[in-house]
């Protein structure tokens, strides 16, 4: 009898890979470094693929080729306006990221909105604010919610809280359902940094109770360098032009002053668009939005039960976290090792054992220094300071993989590593 494989959309490309290691053995590689990039998903690969012979210019054009890239295009942002659930008032703008959606959203704030952030964000969530009201980390979901709403007490005028769905550091899921609601108590509004949630839970605005919700492409197996912000309207129609140029004006005059700007999406979207990045986006939150969630869920879980429960063996390691062990998180796990430099065993993970993971800061300075007790800062993702290592997953992660980096850490870790 022959077993037929059956393609799916969710498929991992390059799971096969495979590593040639110092001892002259091969072996599949292991990438435990979803949090940073995902794998790219046959989705994704086949949806930019199928557009190549038809691909031309997005808005410009009669042509065929022009008018289905449109179309593509369009339809691209449709899907991911599905996936995140926008409702009518809402848009869906095509970034370069999350870094670059959230620092849209920062420059078309109305003036007077003070923004509020905690400290423990990533700094995509962090650094674009201007002059934000900064919050320390709190040890409970429930101190979260009392800081915030002493901080909106203690405001006179509009605010936007900013808030991470999902920890890139520790994998918690912020409570942000009960800050949401908080904040629109106050009148507030609530833009989500989803990169890290969306790829691993669904994400709908209203489920959130956001006014907005920011994801990068590339962390949603989707990697053709394109991301979203995507929600209300009214302050993106009327800020300034995040780029100007080509495509966001309507009217041009001689005088310097005398343009007219596009409404809609179109106002924030100069220059020609990432087409394939859009095409590839929306395909995987087509694909995402129809598989089972659920299911997809609850192996994740049990991966990270198998993954903590392996590590409570490995001495040398500690998980780290915000809110304790009890909080709900994603497939990613940061350790703290107190005796040794997480850069030089992440190092031996790759070219020992053939698995990927990172070290460092993660990006989130404020929270790695806290969580290590580290005095030090240094560059971001050069692994050059003492900080974390970090191991996260997603679609493709096998069992197999966990068990490989709870012995290689063993080993590594263990006097005689
Ligand atoms: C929680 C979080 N927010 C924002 C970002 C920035 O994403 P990007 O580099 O795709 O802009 C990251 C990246 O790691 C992240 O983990």
């Amino acid at each position: 009898m022959s077993l037929t494989l059956q393609r799916t959309a969710l498929d991992v490309i390059g799971d096969d890979l495979t590593v040639d290691l110092p001892d002259g053995t091969t072996v599949p590689f292991a990438h435990l470094d979803y949090a940073a990039t995902a794998p790219c998903v046959r989705a994704a690969a086949d949806a930019a693929q199928n557009l190549l012979p038809w691909y031309g210019s997005v808005h410009r054009g009669t042509g065929i080729r022009s008018q289905t890239s449109t179309l593509e295009y369009e339809r691209a942002r449709d899907l991911v306006g599905d996936f995140v659930g926008t409702r009518p008032g809402d848009t869906v703008i095509f970034t370069r990221n999350t870094t670059d959606a959230l620092n849209l959203l920062a420059r078309s704030l109305p003036e007077g909105i003070t923004t509020i952030v905690f400290d423990g964000e990533h700094h995509a969530n962090l650094l674009p604010w201007r002059r934000p009201l900064r919050l320390p980390t709190p040890a409970t979901p429930e101190a979260a919610v009392a800081a915030l709403r002493q901080a909106l007490r203690s405001l006179h005028g509009p605010a936007l809280l900013a808030i991470t769905g999902a920890s890139n550091v520790t994998g918690e899921i912020w409570p942000v359902r009960a800050l949401a609601d908080e904040a629109h108590a106050y009148g507030a509004r609530v833009v989500v940094d989803a990169a890290q949630l969306a790829p691993h839970c669904p994400v709908d605005l209203d489920d959130l109770g956001a006014d907005y919700v920011a994801l990068s492409g590339h962390k949603l197996y989707a990697p053709f360098g394109a991301g979203v912000l995507a929600g209300r309207a009214d302050w993106l129609d009327a800020a300034e032009p995040y780029l100007s140029g080509g495509g966001a004006s309507v009217e041009v005059g001689t005088a310097a002053e005398d343009v007219r700007w596009a409404q809609g999406a179109a106002r924030h979207e100069a220059g020609t668009p990432n087409l394939l990045g859009a095409v590839a986006l929306g395909a995987v939150c087509a694909a995402l939005k129809g598989a089972d969630r659920g299911a997809l869920h609850s192996h994740e879980q049990d991966l990270l039960a198998r993954l903590r429960e392996g590590l409570a063996g490995v001495p040398a390691v500690v998980p780290v976290s915000v809110f304790g062990d009890r909080q709900p998180r994603v497939g990613i796990v940061s350790l703290a090792l107190p005796t040794q430099d997480p850069a030089v065993i992440a190092e031996r993970l790759g070219r020992e054992h053939g698995i990927g993971v990172r070290a460092g800061q993660f990006c989130a300075h404020p929270l790695t220094r806290r969580l290590t007790g580290s005095a030090r800062t240094g560059g971001c993702g050069t692994g050059a300071v003492p900080g974390l290592l970090r191991a996260s997953f997603g679609l493709g992660t096998t069992g197999n993989e966990v068990d490989r980096l709870v012995e290689a850490l063993r080993r590594l870790t263990s006097r005689a590593g």
